[in-house]
């Protein structure tokens, strides 16, 4: 088939739209285009001919290749300053930018940090990697303690590990203010512990510590303090439950419980047992008692002049019970649909 390349260019110069050059483009150097065709009928040209034919149809077909180029470029830039041309609608709705919030457990402890301002508290931080000295000996839980079972970590060298609750401050702070109490202090903070993992324990979770030290202090401050504190984050109808229990920092030592928010203390919802509590109608929240006197010593305090309380809680604990989650663990997986929620 004759092939009239005069044609074809005044075709492609003439081609208005990208979809039409395209067109083009397939009919004369596609598969079967009639470039295509010319070029693949040099094979069968006698063979004293085939060498002037082919160049003579490689070189249409890069003239024919160049003009779809060129047009194609000046084809596109029209289009883009179509587009432009189009008046932009600044009345629109916008696209609104996702927004974040804070995180359950960071509201929780914020609102826990915020009543104990109130109540004149100051807050303090402390290091996530400790020494053995602070987390343990200092609190009068030696190298062969069975408390320390309890509360197996990750060891690091040189008698470092990450700390395994916030009780470590208490030191820190009173050895750098014994000389100016009393002290009155709140320690948010990350701790981690060799956990088994289940819907109550994550390896890693925030605890609140407490830290009073004055003349006079006694187990009735402790409890005073600690029914303020359920009380402004879980309700006016809350109520504080102190059982004996034992840590080798405090003496005597307790265990915090408060009513549970899901039956209110009866056990039962619905006539079932409570799910949260498991029918027992407590929640316990942390552990307390007043500061060991061998502590107070230990950090320079003069323990017959001064006396001290202290707390530890997790808030996660109190967000499990505010918000009703079933599984501590959710609130360290980076899952916004459960996130989203809050
Ligand atoms: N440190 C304890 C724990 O992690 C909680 C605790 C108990 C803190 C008694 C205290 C305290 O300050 O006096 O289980």
């Amino acid at each position: 088939m004759a092939v009239n390349e005069p044609e074809m260019l005044a075709a492609i110069a003439a081609s208005s739209t990208l979809e039409e050059l395209e067109k083009l483009r397939v009919a004369y150097v596609g598969r079967n285009g009639l470039v295509t065709q010319q070029l693949k009928a040099v094979g069968k040209l006698p063979a004293d001919q085939r060498a002037a034919a082919g160049q003579a149809a490689n070189a249409m077909r890069a003239r024919v290749d160049q003009t779809l180029a060129e047009r194609e470029v000046v084809l596109r830039a029209e289009e883009v300053s179509k587009e432009l041309a189009v008046p932009v609608d600044v009345t629109a709705p916008g696209l609104t930018p996702k927004l974040g919030h804070r995180h359950p457990v960071t509201m929780v402890l914020d609102d826990l940090v915020d009543l104990f301002w109130q109540m004149g508290y100051q807050v303090v931080e402390g290091p996530e990697v400790e020494t053995e000295w602070y987390n343990f000996e200092a609190l009068l839980v030696g190298k062969d303690h069975p408390a320390r079972d309890t509360q197996d970590t990750f060891y690091l060298e040189e008698a470092h590990l990450p700390r395994t609750h916030t009780s470590a401050v208490q030191i820190r702070h009173m050895e750098k203010h014994r000389d100016n109490l009393p002290i009155r202090i709140v320690v948010p903070g990350k701790v981690y512990r060799n956990e088994d993992e289940d819907p109550r324990h994550s390896w890693t979770f925030y605890q609140l510590e407490g830290l009073v030290v004055d003349e006079n202090i006694g187990l009735s401050d402790l409890k005073g303090t600690l029914e303020t504190m359920v009380r402004g984050v879980l309700g006016d109808a809350t109520e504080l439950r102190l059982r004996p229990n034992y840590f080798p920092y405090t003496e005597p030592s307790v265990e915090m419980d408060a009513t549970c928010a899901n039956c209110h203390g009866s056990g039962r919802v619905e006539n079932e047992t409570c799910r949260l509590c498991y029918g027992t109608g407590w929640l316990e929240l942390g552990g307390a008692g007043m500061v060991h006197p061998q502590v107070l010593q230990n950090v320079g305090i003069d323990s017959d002049k001064y006396s001290g309380f202290a707390f530890g809680f997790g808030p996660e604990r109190i967000a499990t019970i505010k918000y009703g989650v079933g599984d501590v663990r959710e609130f360290w997986r980076p899952n916004f649909k459960f996130l989203e929620q809050f």
